[in-house]
């Protein structure tokens, strides 16, 4: 049932060396869920992974475009995704999430809004704020599903 571990994210330098490490791991068909309260850092972590895989700096929100999507430096696609704005599960029909889940890398903010339509092999990031508080930066909880079972370790 997935295997977890935490990173502690101390600033934002920390996540984006955090995601840039990740990117390093990521292939065709890999999806990372993003979770935690607004203002967590779901972005920013993507904006360390399309950088690093993409070499797209900062980024749009895909807050009201709820997708943008990028040519990987090395091939293949990136989505990323940001489904707060979803409020019923026929929404998510024409985002077409399910051919990129079998194609694209896809980063998915506020993937609760999936219900159960999870793809098996997946990575859940889940950020929050670190125990002294959000000013000592995030914790991050990684779990992986499916393939990713074995390898969360590698993260
Ligand atoms: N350690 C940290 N990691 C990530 N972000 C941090 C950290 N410390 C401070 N921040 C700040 O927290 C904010 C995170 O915003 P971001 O847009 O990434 O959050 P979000 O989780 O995507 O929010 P939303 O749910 O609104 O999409 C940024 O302003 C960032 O500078
Ligand atoms: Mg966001």
């Amino acid at each position: 049932m997935g295997t977890t571990r935490t990173a502690r994210l101390d600033d934002l330098d920390a996540t984006r060396r955090f995601g840039a490490r990740l990117a390093q791991t990521l292939d065709a068909r890999d999806v990372i869920l993003l979770s935690g309260d607004l203002g967590m850092g779901k972005t920013t972590l993507a904006r360390a992974i399309i950088a690093k895989l993409c070499g797209v700096e900062d980024a749009p929100s895909p807050t009201y475009t709820l997708i943008q999507t990028y040519d990987c430096l090395a091939g293949g696609e990136l989505w990323h995704a940001d489904l707060y704005r979803i409020e019923e599960p026929s929404e998510l029909d024409e985002l077409g999430l399910d051919e990129a889940f079998d194609t694209a890398i896809c980063l998915i903010e506020w993937p609760d809004r999936l219900g159960s339509n999870l793809p098996p092999d997946r990575i859940e990031i889940e950020l929050a704020a670190a125990s002294g508080g959000l000013e000592s930066g995030r914790e991050a909880r990684i779990t992986g599903y499916g393939r990713w079972e074995d390898k969360v370790e590698q993260i």
